[in-house]
């Protein structure tokens, strides 16, 4: 397997809003990030990733940009982003942007000019489609409720936004479009930046012609024709060709919907488009076929068997980026864990477990220190799928108001957009004002300043797991076998490069589990390297008694006693 920095690489994410407020407005901003840089040099993270710092007007907080080369004001100035990118450098890290191009803001100049007349030069930059008898041109929804089209008095025509009425779709097919787009990277990559998050960069090629979904129903998800549509490959070929390959930077493309052959073709081993993708399906273990807000229970094995149909799928032809939430999912130890009476323990499990497969793995702050969901009343949410979803849920669809909220409480995205808890102090120490959004009220027990004070704290387990990464090449680069597929209770796997052997055993339950000993493994010295409890029984050659959430990572390397 071809060795590199980015497979090697520990990822953070950032949501600038939500980070770190320098300047008393309530709301995140790169100086407050520049403040905090030796705390993320510290735990040891390699690679830092923005979520967009844009200028918008914040329909969808920075994922509608209205100016890709102006920093949203709020953030503060170009002056202070190339402060940022040297003090990250300055530190052995590196800077990854979020690249949001499957559409603009509607205020983004292209688009207001595209709006002013069907022969505008930027008319073709977005899809304008004429009415369909009266309606929609298609059938299709927008990801945050009703009809993905939305109607323009002024030419008498309906733009495609798949997703708010204020992120137009660019049209990819148009070639001055694309050279636009290609340059605007340029311009980033030559002021430094180490890589592009790609925001759902499957869904830049639509099918020709924009057919609506058969079945006759009056909106209905279009997926099939826009997620990894005709020509995306050609596209990310060409902007690899145009520009990527001139740096040597990595690329993660955020692809909903994408399967293990898609994920093979989007991130080659040849390099000819991206580095890796983010795909969905773990995030959609507890959603039935409803889909987000079709809540199921979660059940381990089938958690199992998606990870593992990944690990395997991936293995020596492409790569994996390992992930458990980020700024549109709730928290990880919510969700997996258990953010009562064994936080700690669980999240340091969820922790083992993510870290030690095969793939580059992303912390999505607060993660680090085990924050957890939020409740919140209806009207203190920020997100506008939370509102749209609301709407069309209960206001015109009369479900019941307490249910939808529970939906909200277990799967709204502003569960993860909470500021960054720093200390005790009001606030948590993120703003001296109004914060934007809602502070979590358990920031008093659960902050940053506890973590550093805490040798035991979560934040030193990751530190410790990072390290280990950068100890241990099995980790990065060795395969993957899982063990135990049908326990319900217990998520078990082995790695292995070279004779180096990992055992990775983790409680995924409140209760004790009992870990039989695979019989091949049963007579092979291991070296304990990592675990979440204080004190560990010895194991037995037969088997473990693991306590609730523990995990225990185990290390032989003798090569003649092959896990
Ligand atoms: C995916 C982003 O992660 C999400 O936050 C955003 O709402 C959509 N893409 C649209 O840009």
């Amino acid at each position: 397997m071809e060795k590199v920095w980015w497979k090697e690489a520990v990822v953070y994410q950032i949501y600038p809003r939500s980070f770190m407020d320098s300047n008393g407005d309530g709301i995140g901003d790169l100086k407050g990030i520049m403040l905090k840089l030796d705390y993320l040099k510290n735990l040891g993270v390699d690679v830092i990733w923005l979520s967009p710092i844009y200028q918008s007007p914040n329909d969808d907080n920075g994922y509608d940009i209205s100016d890709y080369k102006k920093i949203m004001n709020e953030f503060g100035t170009m002056e202070d982003f190339d402060l940022l990118l040297q003090e990250i450098h300055s530190r052995g890290m590196k800077l990854v942007m979020d690249l949001v191009v499957n559409h603009s803001s509607d205020e983004h100049n292209w688009f207001i000019e595209s709006c002013k007349s069907k022969d505008n030069r930027y008319r073709d930059y977005y899809y304008w489609r004429p009415s369909n008898n009266g309606r929609e041109p298609n059938n299709w929804t927008s990801v945050f409720s009703g009809s993905a089209w939305q109607y323009d008095e002024k030419t008498d025509e309906y733009y495609l936004h798949i997703f708010s009425k204020k992120q137009p779709d660019l049209n990819w097919e148009n070639d001055e479009l694309r050279k636009e787009i290609y340059e605007m990277m340029t311009w980033w990559l030559e002021k430094g930046v180490d890589g592009f998050r790609l925001d759902v960069i499957n869904f830049i090629s639509k099918v020709d012609d924009l057919p609506s979904v058969p079945g006759g129903k009056k909106y209905d998800w279009g997926g099939e024709f826009f997620m990894n549509g005709p020509r995306v490959h050609e596209y990310l070929r060409e902007m690899n060709e145009k520009v990527l390959a001139k740096y040597d930077v990595m690329t993660v493309g955020e692809c909903p919907g994408a399967e293990i052959e898609d994920a093979i073709r989007y991130g080659n081993k040849e390099g000819t488009a991206l580095n890796m993708i983010f795909t969905f399906e773990h995030m959609d273990v507890d959603s039935g076929t409803g889909g987000k807000w079709d809540i199921i229970p979660f059940k381990l094995t089938s958690f199992k068997k998606i990870m593992t149909k990944w690990q395997k799928g991936l293995e020596g032809k492409s790569w994996n980026s390992l992930y458990l939430n980020n700024h549109d999912q709730p928290r990880a130890v919510s969700r997996f864990g258990d953010d009562c009476k064994y936080r700690i323990e669980s999240a340091k499990m969820l922790a083992v477990c993510l870290h030690m497969m095969q793939g580059t793995p992303y912390i999505y702050q607060g993660e680090e220190i085990g924050m957890t969901n939020i409740e919140l009343e209806l009207e203190d949410y920020n997100d506008l799928e939370i509102h749209n979803m609301y709407r069309e849920k209960v206001i015109e669809g009369g479900e019941n108001h307490d249910k939808v909220m529970n939906l909200i409480y277990k799967k709204g995205r502003d569960n993860a957009r909470t500021p960054m808890q720093w200390d005790e102090s009001m606030n948590s120490g993120f703003t001296n004002d109004v914060p934007w959004i809602k502070v979590n009220p358990n920031y008093k027990e659960i902050n940053v300043k506890q973590s550093l004070a805490d040798p035991n704290s979560i934040y030193y387990f990751y530190q410790k797991l990072i390290k280990l990464r950068k100890k241990y090449e099995v980790i990065i680069y060795g395969n993957y076998k899982l063990i135990l597929e049908n326990d319900e209770q217990i998520y078990a796997y082995t790695r292995e490069l070279k004779g180096d052997n990992l055992l990775v055993i983790t409680n995924f339950s409140r209760e004790n589990a009992l870990f039989h000993m695979p019989y091949e493994l049963q007579t092979v010295k291991k070296e304990l390297l990592i675990s979440n409890y204080d004190k560990v029984e010895k194991e037995q050659e037969q088997f473990i008694l693991l306590r609730p959430y523990e995990a225990r990572v185990y290390l032989s390397e003798d090569s003649n006693n092959c896990i």
